[in-house]
C-alpha cells in the first residue's frame, strides 16, 4: 500500500485521488493535502476525509511534513518542477501533471534531479493509457500495417473547450502558463514519440491567434455576456454554454457547492468565465500546423484547431501494408489492411465512454501503481516525456519564426 499526498487540489488532483480511492485502501491511501486556496482545500478535505492537521495552505509546511510514498503534483504549469523537486527531496516518488514546465531549462533540471535522487517520476500523459491508443500501439508493434511511414493527427479542440480553457480560462496566456503546443498538444507530441518509437530530428510550425480578439467583436457587444445585446444569441454566450448546455467546464466557474444554476449565473457576472471571448487578455493561438521528422525517418503532421464542432483526436497511421484511422470524434477505429476488407471497432467496446480522457485517467493510476511496484515497462518514463517537451519548445520557436525548421538538440 502506498501513502499519497497531493499539492494542488483542483480538478486534476481530485480526479487522480478519486481513481486511487476506487482502487482500494490496500493500494493507495491519501494522507495529506495542500492547496493555497482554502475553498479548494476544504472541498478535497471533505471528499477524502483528511484530518485538519494534515491539510496545508502553505507549500513549505506541507513539504516539511510530507511523509507520503508518492506525491501528486497537480498545481499549475509554472509550479510543477519546483513542487516535484521539493517532493523528491522530502522522500516521495512523484506523479506530476503535464506539462512539466513551459521552460526548457526547468524540464532538463527535473530530469537531472530525478536521476541524481533516483526517485520515480511519472508525467500525466494520460493518453498512453487510454484503451483506444493502447490498441493502436499494439497493432503498430504487431506490424498490422507493415512499416509505419507517416502519421496525420488532427487535434480537434472544440469551440467551447477553446473558449473555456484557452480564451477565458487558465491557459489563455503563454507567459502565465504555456503556449498551446505545450499546454494542449504535449499529449499529441508524446503520442508521436510513443507510436514512432524514435527521437525527433526537426520541427516546423505555423499558427496564430486569428479569431478570439477585439477586432472580431460584433458591433455593439459588451465585454461581459451579462450585459451584452447578443446575450442568448451568440454561440459563445457564457450563460448558454455553462447553464443551458451544461458544458463540463462549469465545475471551474465557481468553487461554491452545491453548484446550482444561480451560483453559476452569479459567478459569470464578475468572474473570468463571463467575459466576452473577443475581449479577454488571451494570447495563445487558436490554430496551428506542425510538421515533424523523426530520426528513424518517420514523419508526422499535427493540426490543432479551435474551430471544430466536436472535441477529440483524429489520427491516421499510414504504413507500407495498410492504414489505421483512430477517430475519437466518431468513436471508431478502422483497420484497413491493403487488399482486405475494412475492420471497424467502436472505441466504446474498449472503454467506458464516461471515464475521463477515454479511460486514460483510470489507466494512468493503474499504470502508476504498476510503476511503483516495478511491474511495468514504465510506459511513460520521464526521459520520454522530456522528449515531447523538447519538440514542443522547438515547434514554438519555429512558429514565432514563421515556420523556420528547427533541429532538436538532445
Ligand atoms: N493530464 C491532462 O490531460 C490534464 C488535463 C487538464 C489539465 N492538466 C494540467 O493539470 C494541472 C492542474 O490543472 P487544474 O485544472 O486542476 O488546475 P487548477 O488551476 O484549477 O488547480 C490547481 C490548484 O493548485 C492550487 N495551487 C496553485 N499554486 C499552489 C501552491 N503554490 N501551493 C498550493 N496549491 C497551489 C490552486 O489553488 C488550484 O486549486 C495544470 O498544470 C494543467 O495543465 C492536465
Amino acid at each position: 500500500m502506498f501513502t499519497v499526498s497531493c499539492i494542488g487540489t483542483g480538478p486534476r488532483g481530485i480526479i487522480y485521488m478519486k481513481e486511487m480511492v476506487k482502487m482500494g485502501q490496500d493500494k493507495f491511501k491519501i494522507i495529506s493535502l495542500c492547496d493555497k486556496n482554502i475553498e479548494r482545500l476544504k472541498m478535497a478535505q471533505n471528499i477524502f476525509s483528511i484530518p485538519d492537521e494534515n491539510c496545508y495552505l502553505n507549500e513549505d509546511d506541507f513539504f516539511k511534513n510530507n511523509k507520503a510514498d508518492v506525491c501528486i503534483v497537480s498545481t499549475q504549469d509554472q509550479d510543477h518542477v519546483r513542487h516535484a523537486i521539493k517532493a523528491m527531496e522530502s522522500g516521495s516518488d512523484v506523479l506530476c501533471e503535464k506539462p512539466i514546465s513551459n521552460k526548457e531549462s526547468e524540464v532538463r533540471k527535473l530530469l537531472e534531479v530525478q536521476q541524481r535522487l533516483n526517485k520515480k517520476v511519472m508525467i500525466c500523459h494520460v493518453l498512453r493509457f487510454a484503451p483506444a491508443f493502447v490498441a493502436v500501439k499494439k497493432m503498430l508493434e504487431e506490424g498490422v500495417i507493415g512499416r509505419l511511414i507517416t502519421i496525420d493527427n488532427i487535434e480537434n479542440v472544440g469551440y467551447m473547450h477553446q473558449a473555456h480553457s484557452y480564451v477565458r480560462g487558465n491557459w489563455r496566456r503563454d507567459d502565465e502558463t504555456s503556449p498551446m503546443i505545450i499546454a494542449k498538444c504535449c499529449h499529441d507530441l508524446d503520442l508521436f514519440v510513443w507510436f514512432i518509437n524514435s527521437e525527433c530530428e526537426s520541427v516546423s510550425s505555423i499558427g496564430d491567434l486569428r479569431y478570439f480578439k477585439k477586432e472580431n467583436q460584433p458591433e455593439g457587444a459588451s465585454d461581459r455576456c451579462v450585459s451584452c445585446k447578443y446575450h442568448g444569441s451568440c454561440v459563445y454566450d457564457a450563460y448558454d454554454i455553462y447553464i443551458k448546455r451544461h458544458f463540463w467546464g462549469k465545475d471551474m466557474v465557481s468553487n461554491v457547492r452545491p453548484l446550482t444554476d444561480e451560483v453559476i449565473a452569479k459567478a459569470l457576472e464578475k468572474g473570468p468565465y463571463g467575459r466576452c471571448v473577443f475581449a479577454c487578455d488571451n494570447n495563445v493561438v487558436d490554430n496551428e500546423i506542425t510538421m515533424l521528422k523523426f530520426k528513424n525517418g518517420v514523419t508526422a503532421n499535427l493540426r490543432m484547431t479551435a474551430f471544430t464542432y466536436l472535441g477529440g483526436r483524429i489520427m491516421k497511421f499510414y504504413g507500407t501494408h495498410g492504414q489505421i484511422d483512430l477517430d475519437e470524434t466518431q468513436g471508431i477505429i478502422k483497420v484497413m489492411r491493403f487488399g482486405q476488407p475494412v475492420e471497424e471497432k467502436p472505441i466504446s467496446s474498449l472503454v467506458d465512454a464516461l471515464s475521463g480522457h477515454g479511460g486514460g485517467d483510470t489507466g494512468l493510476i493503474n499504470g502508476l501503481y504498476d510503476y511503483l511496484m516495478n511491474n511495468n515497462k514504465n510506459a511513460t518514463s520521464l526521459s520520454a516525456s522530456v522528449e515531447s517537451h523538447l519538440m514542443g519548445f522547438a515547434a514554438e520557436e519555429s512558429r514565432i519564426n514563421n515556420g523556420k525548421v528547427i533541429s532538436i538538440k538532445h
